[in-house]
């Protein structure tokens, strides 16, 4: 078999290999599969209260922490005052953030295994899809905006066969988001829409095959095309023999000379809940598994696009996934979303995490903005575009959009409890205007949805708002140890804090990774404990960028959360770092005080950063008595602690703890080593009012604590 990419090519591979019990010839062109922006562009960036800008990428590792010796004869001593639990700790601390970047949704959450499905990635040429011509078959394939599927899919793939036969198949196939991924004894759901000559009259076969044509892993038949476009809904099963690979790329052909045309061909694995259009399971479940209490979304720059022409415009992501016209995302890497996830798919990803959403609505400002849109009448559309997506996700079904919910399929209205105005407006020239395109967004939402908190981007005057964003990104660990304390004395009586992004981007080699180290998680979580100390007013933190694939390519930022391939997917030291705090959390905070804990110099970027070695933070459920202690321990040697619990009466003898420990900052988990890195939870005993507890070097834990 021959099978081969269009014109325009860059190079041209041939391989011979045997499909069945033909001898075939492969020729394809060498392309990656994304074409990459830089892998520093555009810039991280610096939140409300306006420090930490993200900077180059690298840097040297960070040198070892220096930890000044207890003093002789001393224990450190952490106090928790069990019994003050004035401080309510806000029960959506911890969340998500997600955008469209690093292949997010298509060739990462999204299910949607086809690449380039509607053949609107590039109006040049077919990104991957291949021609195939088998044994001496031949054909040609190319773009056909003259046979369109309809307005919003204006484009289809015209293959005709010029001679064919059953041992001379041709046909195209399609490379996936770096492979299909094949696993046992699995059902693939797929469709495709397609229409044929008047002389083609043939069935079409389709099958998921390996790259190398060797092996066919599931096949099935599409009955005989008409003249007119129609939608062939196709299955294909895996054996329970099969061995899990993502080795492998759709197959189409046919054995008979005719002309073909395609249009959003599409292939679903099991998905999450088993919905339709639904979400990969695997990344579903380290999602889940982290009980989060909020997603934010679209964005991130991925809102905002270069221009308002490629903003997240929710209008075109909702409805029949074929009618949804999708855009470039050149907020990144200028890589097509076919918006088949769309604002309905992001509210029901929400439902099924059991999350609220946190919608980022667009403000008349783009990556390429210049002040953006003029405040008045120039920015009314796109204040009237937010009002109906409120409406569209939270009216009743008697209203406009309401009822187009309802028309989606689900009629019952989502929350939304917040709503965020645009993202980073204080960076690329949007502060100047900020202020007035924020004031009229404001006053717009706010009369006619006045129970939504409304979150600013960044620090605004022009109006009482209820949230501010606020962004963080390091490139040292050190920083965010040193920053800990950084809500620990902030004003009470002005707006909630939500740290909608933020990461300590260090990894290896060269902090140029797609996840982080151990080094990373101890920067995240000592700057978590200062967030949950403060839960009070700081209301949400979510880690961006969540999703990254790690294949060459997949990548335009680092460092992110949780990382994939087609097949498997895992999550990072400070994914499992989050999920230990986020998964022990009490209703109240109760304070902690540190006595004789020794104390720690750590030079990082010019800087010399004078802290603790241990950060600690703990909460309380009113309801159950349990206190929720957490450690962080990002010294060198093991820690013995004594606990001091006050203000009960008791505490039982057994409890929990959770740990993630490393034997050097440099640990790390990755695509082929997924729990390197991993909390283990077991039962401990010897609990009282007063005990001992040693935390092991560069280590996160929460122990649970049964008092009364
Ligand atoms: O998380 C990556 C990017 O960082 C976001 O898109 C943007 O809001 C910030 O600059």
């Amino acid at each position: 078999m021959k099978i081969s990419r269009p014109a325009p090519l860059l190079k041209l591979l041939s391989v011979s290999f045997v499909f069945g019990s033909l001898a075939l010839c492969l020729s394809a062109q060498a392309q990656a599969p994304n074409p990459a922006a830089p892998a520093d562009a555009p810039a991280a960036t610096a939140g409300a209260a306006g420090t930490v800008a993200g900077g180059a990428r690298g840097g040297n590792p960070p040198p070892p922490p220096v930890v000044t010796p207890i003093p002789a004869g001393a224990t450190p001593i952490l106090t928790i005052q069990a019994n003050d639990m004035t401080k309510k700790s806000s029960p959506i601390l911890y969340g998500f953030m997600t955008e469209e970047i690093n292949f997010s949704y298509e060739g990462g959450l999204y299910g949607e295994l086809v690449a380039n499905r509607a053949f609107k990635w590039s109006a040049d040429q077919p990104n991957f899809w291949l021609l195939v011509q088998d044994n001496g078959g031949t054909g040609n394939m190319a773009l056909d905006p003259s046979q369109p599927l309809n307005l919003a899919l204006n484009t289809s793939l015209k293959l005709d066969i010029t001679s064919a036969s059953a041992n001379q198949r041709v046909g195209i196939a399609n490379e996936g988001f770096w492979g299909f991924p094949v696993r046992p004894s699995t059902k693939y759901t797929g469709s495709l829409y397609a229409k044929a000559s008047a002389n083609f009259k043939e069935p079409l076969t389709i099958a998921l095959v390996s790259n190398d044509s060797t092996k066919v892993f599931a096949t099935a038949q599409i009955p005989a095309l008409t003249g007119d476009w129609k939608k062939y809904p196709y299955t294909l099963n895996t054996a329970a023999d099969v061995t899990p690979t993502k080795d492998a790329r759709l197959l189409i052909w046919a054995t008979t000379p005719g002309t073909i045309w395609f249009d959003q061909v599409s292939l679903f694995p099991p998905t999450w809940n088993d919905r339709p259009n639904g979400l990969r399971k695997d990344i579903m479940q380290l999602l889940v598994d982290y009980k989060p209490g909020f997603l934010r979304f679209p964005g991130g720059n991925y809102l905002e696009g270069r221009s308002p022409a490629t903003r997240w415009d929710w209008k075109k992501t909702i409805g029949p996934v074929e009618e949804r016209p999708g855009h470039v995302d050149d907020s990144w890497a200028n890589y097509w979303s076919t918006d088949g996830l769309g604002l309905m798919e992001f509210l029901l990803w929400c439902e099924d995490m059991k999350a609220q959403p946190v919608i980022g609505v667009y403000a008349g400002f783009s990556l390429g903005g210049r002040g953006g849109i003029a405040v008045g009448p120039d920015l009314e559309p796109y204040i009237q575009d937010a009002l109906d997506e409120i409406e569209y996700v939270s009216g009743n079904v008697n209203t406009k959009w309401g009822a187009q919910r309802a028309k989606d399929g689900h009629p019952a209205p989502f929350p939304v409890p917040m709503i965020e105005i645009g993202n980073e407006d204080n960076l690329g020239g949007g502060a100047a205007t900020y202020p007035q395109r924020f004031g009229q967004m404001f006053d717009a939402i706010r009369a006619k949805y006045p129970e939504v908190k409304i979150v600013s981007s960044t620090a605004v005057n022009s109006r009482p708002v209820d949230v501010i964003d606020y962004h963080s990104y390091p490139r040292s660990a050190a920083t965010f140890q040193g920053d800990s304390g950084h809500f620990d004395s902030m004003d009470r009586n002005g707006p909630k804090y939500f740290v909608g992004e933020y990461a300590t981007r260090v990894g290896t080699p060269n902090n140029n990774t797609a996840t982080n180290n151990m080094d990373g998680a101890l920067g995240d979580a000592a700057w978590l404990s200062g967030f949950e100390r403060n839960s009070d007013l700081v209301m949400m933190a979510s880690y961006a960028p969540l999703f990254v694939n790690v294949n060459p390519g997949g990548q335009q930022w680092a460092i992110d959360l949780i990382g994939y391939d087609a097949l498997n997917s895992y999550g990072s030291p400070s994914y499992y770092a989050q999920k230990i705090f986020s998964t022990n959390h009490g209703d109240a905070i109760v304070p902690v005080t540190g006595t004789n804990t020794p104390t720690l110099t750590r030079a990082r970027d010019g800087l010399v950063q004078q802290g603790a070695p241990l950060f600690y933070s703990a909460t309380r459920d009113t309801k159950t008595g349990t206190i929720y202690l957490k450690v962080v321990n990002v010294g060198n040697s093991p820690l013995p602690v004594q606990i001091d619990v006050k203000g009960v009466s008791s505490v039982a003898p057994d409890g929990q703890l959770t740990t993630m420990a490393a034997s050097a900052v440099s640990d790390t988990n990755s695509i082929t080593d997924r729990t390197k890195l991993a909390p283990v939870t077991t039962k401990v005993s010897g609990l009282s009012t007063s005990f001992m507890r040693t935390f092991p070097p560069f280590s996160v834990s929460a122990l649970q604590i049964q008092a009364k």
